[in-house]
């Protein structure tokens, strides 16, 4: 349990027995750190459901909590605030605690629930840019912290490779190339292949086709029927079109496996739309036959509006009038395989904010069929765009879209100009120099986005975002770098870590404090979907260290037990960072 939840049973329990609910018992952490370390807010919220003034109540309230091992002190101020003072022999225990266990005393989870976390979802044959960063980097976070937690979690990259972009493609390739066995239907029902193992195209051809293709179908209906039934022909198995297919996926994944390695970012499951390609058809049947589903003019769609809608629920499209399946197609029959063949508890989608209608209508169809029983969670976590500086998506000086693979080498080159200039580690080999300058660049990247909640949108800066001063993902870095020299140089003087002690300093008490919040914060973090809870954390920790150490010369304190309980502290303080940076996906280096 968490300082703040242990606070909170105490305080709720003094509530109860003063005759007020004990949800007005809930603690938080003090906005006035000079008076007190937690407050409670609860009895000017229950004075008008008791009829008692708040000063009354938190007289009473303040009365029934004796000075005890977890609370030194309760004090009343103002109208009725309670301030908490907490009893430093029990924060010296727990950051013990924290010390000797490599969670740092964070409980598990009791829960056996997976989780499926959904992110990335790159469309096939397109290579990644920018506006795939936030999926990818929030979604890892977010696995990794449910991970931490003790879930079992799965990641699975879902790429868009079964619908009508696919379709789009093979008539752009048809027009280029007509002559490729590939469209030939006489050798299709000839011969049924065997088809080239070369591909005809590679990632950099797809990537150019795709926006001439979705060009030319916006201005001309005759090619956009055509990649509508090219679509159609694919799903229902022309063996030339599916061989063709199956070169631009293993091209495009080929690529996207890149440059997702690049970012560290991992998925469990490189599943896809056409992953249950062949769930549809006889899903599309069972739905209509069970009267889920309904024909509406050629097409066969699920009503999924209810009574009480504030806004309008248009049906959700399982096929088209031609017969194909859409994406809304693929991700029902996607929730309908994780539950029955992954054993999805919970199912959360990272994925643009701007799709969180298709998500209502899948989430609703999911319960409709009955793929999704009330017990499985189903949840779209959305999130804001990146915007240049004018405001405007971020877009390239040139006005293109930015390749992740550039991005990247471009933030790595930035952090390593910034190496340079601030002299860091200018005498290490040369190969150490890159690799501390591809942990710097991501890190810049990463928590320029993590930083920010992630329904809000940012404006991408590389300049801010690699500055070894401020709220940055590089000065993080630094700070925790340099907690790993000091202990080297204790280690050298010979000065070991030992038990904590009670703080006798205010930098101290405040980092101790600080400290013992990371239970309460990586839950807080998962609650609410929100690595930037963790990020925020991860600063102030960073922050705190550095007042505690500008005051508390370690190597230099002649008290050893006090300089012993420093040293402590300060590997509380490492661990809890290489903890927290990690839940971020963001790598320390061992020297810099
Ligand atoms: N491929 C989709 C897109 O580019 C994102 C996929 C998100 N995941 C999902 N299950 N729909 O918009």
């Amino acid at each position: 349990m968490s300082l703040q939840q242990q606070l909170t049973e105490i305080v709720s329990d003094a509530f109860e027995a003063e005759g007020v609910d004990r949800s007005y018992g809930e603690v938080v952490v003090s906005q006035r750190p000079e008076l007190a370390d937690y407050q409670c807010n609860g009895a000017l919220a229950a004075a008008k459901s008791v009829g008692r003034s708040p000063r009354e109540i938190a007289e009473g309230v303040a009365g029934r909590i004796d000075a005890s091992a977890v609370i030194a002190g309760v004090e009343i101020a103002g109208p009725g605030f309670l301030n908490i003072t907490v009893n430093i022999t029990h924060l010296a225990t727990s950051l013990g605690a924290m010390h000797r266990d490599e969670r740092l005393g964070v409980d598990q989870v009791d829960d056996d629930r997976t989780i499926v976390v959904d992110y990335g979802g790159p469309n096939m044959s397109k290579a990644l840019h920018v506006g795939h960063l936030r999926s990818a980097v929030i979604g890892e976070s977010l696995k990794r912290i449910f991970k931490f937690l003790g879930y079992k979690t799965i990641g699975d990259i879902h790429i868009g490779d079964w619908g009508l972009p696919v379709g789009q493609l093979i008539v752009e390739l048809e027009d280029r190339d007509p002559g490729l066995v590939y469209f030939d239907p006489e050798y299709d029902v000839a011969a049924d292949g065997p088809y080239p193992t070369e591909s005809p195209v590679t990632l950099d051809d797809l990537s150019e086709m795709y926006p001439v293709i979705t060009q030319r179908c916006a201005d001309d209906p005759e090619v956009a029927e055509r990649a509508r039934r090219a679509t159609f022909d694919l799903q229902n198995g022309r063996a030339g079109y599916l061989a063709v297919w199956k070169h631009f996926h293993d091209v495009s994944v080929s690529g996207q496996r890149k440059d997702f390695a690049a970012l560290d970012v991992e998925f469990d499951v490189w599943y896809g739309e056409s992953t249950v390609h062949d769930r549809l058809e006889p899903m599309v049947r069972d739905l209509l036959g069970s009267g889920v589903a309904r024909e509406s003019e050629g097409a066969i769609v699920i009503d999924v509006a209810e009574p009480d809608d504030a806004k309008e629920f248009p049906p959700l499209l399982l096929t088209r009038s031609d017969g194909s399946y859409l994406y809304s197609t693929t991700d029902l029959a996607t929730i309908d395989m994780r539950v029955s063949e992954m054993e999805m508890g919970a199912g959360l989608y990272v994925v643009d904010a701007r799709q969180s209608l298709h998500f209502d209508q899948v989430f609703r169809a999911a319960r409709k069929a009955g793929y999704a029983p009330e017990g499985v969670l189903l949840e779209h976590i959305g999130f804001g765009t990146v915007n240049g500086k004018d405001g405007k998506p971020f877009k390239t000086r040139e006005g293109g879209v930015l390749r992740l693979g550039d991005l990247i080498s471009l933030i790595t080159e930035g952090a390593r100009k910034r190496l340079d200039d601030a002299h860091i580690a200018a005498d290490y080999p040369d190969e150490e120099r890159s690799e501390i300058a591809r942990q710097v660049g991501l890190a810049a990247l990463k928590f320029g986005d993590l930083s920010n909640h992630r329904m809000s949108n940012y404006v991408f800066d590389i300049d801010r975002f690699s500055a070894f001063e401020g709220k940055t993902g590089p000065y993080l870095q630094y700070s925790a770098v340099r907690i790993k020299s000091i202990l080297r140089k204790a280690s050298d003087a010979g000065i070991s870590a030992g038990p904590f002690i009670a703080p006798s300093v205010d930098q101290e008490r405040a980092l101790m404090l600080r400290l013992v919040r990371v239970q309460e914060i990586v839950y807080r973090a998962a609650t609410l979907r929100a690595p930037n809870v963790i990020a925020e954390y991860a600063y102030e920790v960073a922050t705190d260290f550095s007042r505690f150490y500008e005051h508390c010369h370690i190597l230099r304190e002649k008290d050893g037990a006090r300089q012993a309980s420093w040293l402590s502290l300060v590997e509380v303080t490492l661990a809890s960072q290489t903890v927290l940076l990690d839940l971020l996906g963001i790598e320390i280096p061992e020297r810099m």
